[in-house]
């Protein structure tokens, strides 16, 4: 089964050509770059972006592929969760391609499709397992049954763990989107790292907390550069991002092993934009294996918003449930059914 994937949830335009929901045969992103001067992204200028780019992306992505759509056997969108307009602009696309074109079209969920670039990688994954999807709007612990159903283990009570990240960034002066920033910053940095909580690690919840690490570090950052003129100096910032890299990774990893003891599953996923994290893929892996699981983590380029994930996401999807109506609702927001044990 061949299926043209298409994400437009937030601030990248991306298309892609995913054959058998395990072979990614083209991947295209756009990453919009009209947000960097305003720290954040601007729901209507991503609105405005995604329908300036998304023809030339399908297009790009069908070429790369060797493949036209009379070829692809469905068409498959993000509907929620994420920016209403952005998410409107990729779904319209998309049914209309596939009404054009005489094809099925499959709305997907963006968190569960995050979740799939873990079957891209390891074509032999098979559930039940337990997820870790950290990104910029997410931050939650699914479990996923034998039967690919999931349901809600763990989530933030408020900042997700990559808008953290963000945050932090964007007050040290490192840009935005911060996390790939504050990760080359913490790795050259040569003194002890600044000690921050661990937030809710001593809760027995499998919640995260970020807002609160992120006003430590606002307030460690107005201590210190209180002497030098507002300004901390280099090698101190370094040592606030390999702080504050720390204090996450550790809640993150710690947080996923619970996770697993608590399913007592075998088998970890990490997925999601803070993923290709190269400290939280080591701490996630060392924290499967006191467990006696294994982790499957996505290469960086699957784990930040894609296509593929939503074209594999949606061959699984119309296997099992079939087409989507083409009334299908677009939602900004997502829910899942909490987590009961096995
Ligand atoms: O999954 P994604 O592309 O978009 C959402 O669905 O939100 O995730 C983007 C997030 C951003 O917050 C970005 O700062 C973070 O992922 N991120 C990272 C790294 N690369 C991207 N965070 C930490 N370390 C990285 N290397
Ligand atoms: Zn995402």
């Amino acid at each position: 089964m061949i299926v043209l994937g298409i994400e437009t949830s937030c601030d990248e335009t991306a298309a892609a050509v995913v054959e058998d929901g395990t072979t990614v045969r083209s991947a295209v992103v756009h990453s919009q770059s009209v947000h960097a001067e305003y720290g954040g992204v601007v729901p209507e200028l991503a609105s405005r972006d995604h329908l300036r780019k998304i023809g030339a992306v399908a297009a790009a992505a069908l070429r790369q592929a060797g493949t036209g759509l009379c070829a692809i056997d469905a068409v498959a969108a993000t509907s929620r969760p994420g920016l209403a307009g952005a998410l409107l602009v990729g779904c319209c696309f998309a049914r209309g391609l596939a009404l054009g074109a005489g094809k099925p079209w499959v709305a997907v969920n963006h968190v569960e499709a995050h979740l799939h670039a873990a079957f891209l990688e390891d074509p032999t994954l098979r559930p039940p397992l337990v997820a870790l999807i950290a990104s910029g709007g997410h931050t939650s612990l699914f479990h996923m049954d034998g039967q690919g159903g999931m349901s809600l283990m763990g989530r933030t009570l408020d900042d997700a763990a990559g808008e953290a990240f963000d945050k932090v960034a964007q007050l040290l002066g490192l840009g935005y989107p911060g996390g790939r920033a504050i990760e080359q910053r913490a790795q050259r940095s040569a003194v002890r790292p600044v000690a921050f909580p661990r937030p809710l690690l001593g809760d027995d919840s499998l919640d995260f907390s970020f807002s609160g690490l992120k006003t430590a570090v606002l307030n460690h950052v107005r201590r210190a550069g209180a002497g030098g003129g507002g300004r901390m100096e280099e090698g101190g910032i370094d040592a606030v991002c390999a702080g504050f890299q720390d204090a996450v990774c550790e809640v993150l990893a710690e947080k996923l092993r619970r996770a697993l003891e608590y399913a007592g599953c075998a088998r970890a996923v990490l997925a999601g934009g803070v993923a290709a994290n190269g400290r939280l893929r080591l701490a996630a892996g060392r924290a499967a294996r006191q467990c006696g699981a294994t982790l499957t983590v996505p290469r960086p380029a699957l784990c930040t918003d894609n296509a593929a994930m939503v074209a594999a996401c949606g061959s699984r999807r119309l296997a099992e449930h079939g087409p989507s109506p083409f009334d299908e609702p677009v939602s900004p927001r997502a829910t899942w059914p909490r987590y009961r044990g096995t």
